[in-house]
C-alpha cells in the first residue's frame, strides 16, 4: 500500500527513544548480545530506521521473519548480521545463503536444501529446538541428528542453537523452567558429542526482563525495544526506563451537529438524547484502527481531553463524540496513540480494549499511514493542511 501523504494522518516514531531503549536492553542483556527483532516492519515502526537506531544503541544482530525483510535491510546498507527467525522454504534457502543471511533450520528437508547449495555458498544455520511450544523446531532427537549431519559436513556451519519460549510472558514460571531444562539438556547432549553449538540463544523480551538464566550468548528482543511490556509485566518496563516510541495522530477533517436522537455511522448504533457535535477523522480500519475499538469504548485525545469513538469505525473515517468541548474546530489534532496535554493513550490501552496484545495493535498499522522520524519534516508536511 502506498503511504497517503494527501490526508492528515500520520505516525511519528522517535528514534532517540528507540536508541535509548536499545541501550537499556543492551545493558540488561550484558554480557549477552542483543538481537533487535525488526520483523513486520519493526512492529510497524519502520524496519530500516529502527534497525539503524537499535544498532546505535548497541544491538549487534537483527531478527526478521522473511527474506524480503532481510533484503530490505541489506539494500539500506545495514551491515549487521541478519537472522531469519524461522526456516525458509527449502527452495528459497539458496537465495538466503547467497545474500549471506543466517537462518533457522529444523527439518531434514531444510538441511538437505542447505547441503545442496553449500558448494557455492556457505549456509549459516541456527538449529532450532522445540522445547515445548510445539510451533516450529526439531525435537531433541531430530535436532541431534541434524547437528551431527551439520558437524560432519565441512561445507556446513552450525552458527547457532536456539529455542523459543511459549509462556515467558505469563505466570507459568514452571513451564518456562521446564523449557529451559529441556534446552540445557540438548546443549549437554551436543557437548557429549563434542559438537560446538556456536551462538546459543533462547530469550525474548519477557525472558530478558524476568529470567536472567536464559540469556546465554544472545537475546532476541522485539516488543521491549518498542517500549511496551510483554503483557502483563508493565511495571517492569517502566522501572527499566523503556518508553514507547510511536504516536499516531490525525487532524479533524469535518465537524457536524446531529439532532437529538439521531444515530451516526454504519448501523446508526451511536445516538445521543441531545443534539451532539461529532468530529470526523480521516482514518479507519484500513489503517489499522480496528473496527471493534468503537464497540469496546475506546477513546481518542482531542483538545487534551479523552473523547469516545462515536459509532462504528468505517474503512476510511471515524467519528468522535466532541461532547461539550469548547472551541473544537476543523484541523484540530486527534491522538489515537500518544500524548496531548496531560493525557496519554498507549497501544497497550488499545490492546486492553480489544482483549488483544500490543504486538497486534502495532503491526496492524497499515502502510497507508506515512511514518515520520523528524519533527521538522512532519511539521513541514503538515503545513499544507493549514
Ligand atoms: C523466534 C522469535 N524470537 C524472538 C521474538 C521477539 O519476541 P518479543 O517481541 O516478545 O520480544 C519473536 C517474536 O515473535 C520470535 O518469533
Amino acid at each position: 500500500m502506498i503511504p497517503a501523504l494527501s490526508r492528515p494522518v500520520w505516525a511519528h516514531i522517535d528514534l532517540d527513544i528507540i536508541e535509548n531503549n536499545a541501550k537499556i536492553l543492551t545493558s540488561l542483556a550484558y554480557p549477552s548480545q542483543l538481537c533487535a527483532v525488526v520483523k513486520a516492519n519493526a512492529y510497524g515502526h519502520g524496519a530500516v530506521e529502527v534497525s539503524k537506531a537499535a544498532i546505535k544503541g548497541g544491538a549487534s544482530w537483527l531478527g526478521v521473519a522473511t527474506l524480503e525483510e532481510a533484503i530490505q535491510l541489506r539494500e539500506a546498507k545495514i551491515q549487521a548480521p541478519i537472522l531469519l527467525l524461522s526456516q525458509p522454504h527449502p527452495n528459497m534457502i539458496a537465495k538466503v545463503a547467497q545474500y549471506g543471511f543466517s537462518f533457522m533450520v529444523y527439518t531434514e528437508l531444510g538441511l538437505q536444501a542447505a547441503k545442496e547449495i553449500s558448494k557455492s555458498y556457505r549456509p549459516k544455520m541456527h538449529l532450532k529446538i522445540d522445547t515445548g511450544m510445539h510451533r516450529v523446531g526439531a525435537s531433541s532427537q531430530e535436532g541431534l541428528i541434524l547437528a551431527h549431519l551439520i558437524a560432519q559436513d565441512p561445507k556446513l556451519t552450525l552458527e547457532g542453537v536456539c529455542s523459543h519460549f511459549a509462556c515467558a510472558d505469563d505466570d507459568q514460571d514452571s513451564f518456562t523452567t521446564y523449557q529451559l531444562d529441556q534446552f540445557n539438556r540438548f546443549l549437554s547432549l551436543l557437548e557429549q558429542y563434542d559438537i560446538d553449538p556456536g551462538i546459543v540463544h533462547l530469550a525474548n523480551s519477557a525472558a530478558l526482563l524476568r529470567y536472567p538464566q536464559t540469556h546465554f550468548d544472545l537475546v532476541r528482543v522485539g516488543i521491549a525495544l518498542y517500549g511496551y511490556p510483554p503483557v502483563p509485566f508493565g511495571s517492569q518496563i517502566l522501572k527499566q526506563g523503556l518508553k514507547p516510541a510511536l504516536s499516531l495522530k490525525a487532524l479533524l477533517s469535518l465537524l457536524r451537529k446531529v439532532p437529538a436522537g439521531e444515530g451516526v455511522s454504519y448501523g446508526l448504533r451511536y445516538k445521543k438524547p441531545q443534539e451532539c457535535t461529532y468530529g470526523v477523522a480521516p482514518i479507519g480500519y484500513a489503517d489499522g484502527i480496528l473496527r471493534r475499538l468503537s464497540l469496546n469504548g475506546a477513546q481518542v485525545l482531542l483538545n487534551s481531553q479523552r473523547r469516545p469513538f462515536a459509532g462504528t469505525v468505517t474503512m476510511d473515517q471515524i467519528l468522535i463524540d466532541c461532547g461539550d468541548i469548547e472551541n473544537v474546530k476543523i484541523g484540530d489534532e486527534v491522538v489515537f496513540i500518544g500524548t496531548q496535554g496531560k493525557e496519554s493513550i498507549s497501544a497497550l490501552d488499545l490492546a486492553t480494549h480489544l482483549e488483544t496484545i500490543t504486538y497486534e495493535i502495532l503491526t496492524s498499522l497499515s502502510d497507508r499511514i506515512p511514518r515520520f522520524y523528524s519533527d521538522k519534516e512532519c511539521n513541514e508536511w503538515l503545513l499544507q493542511f493549514d
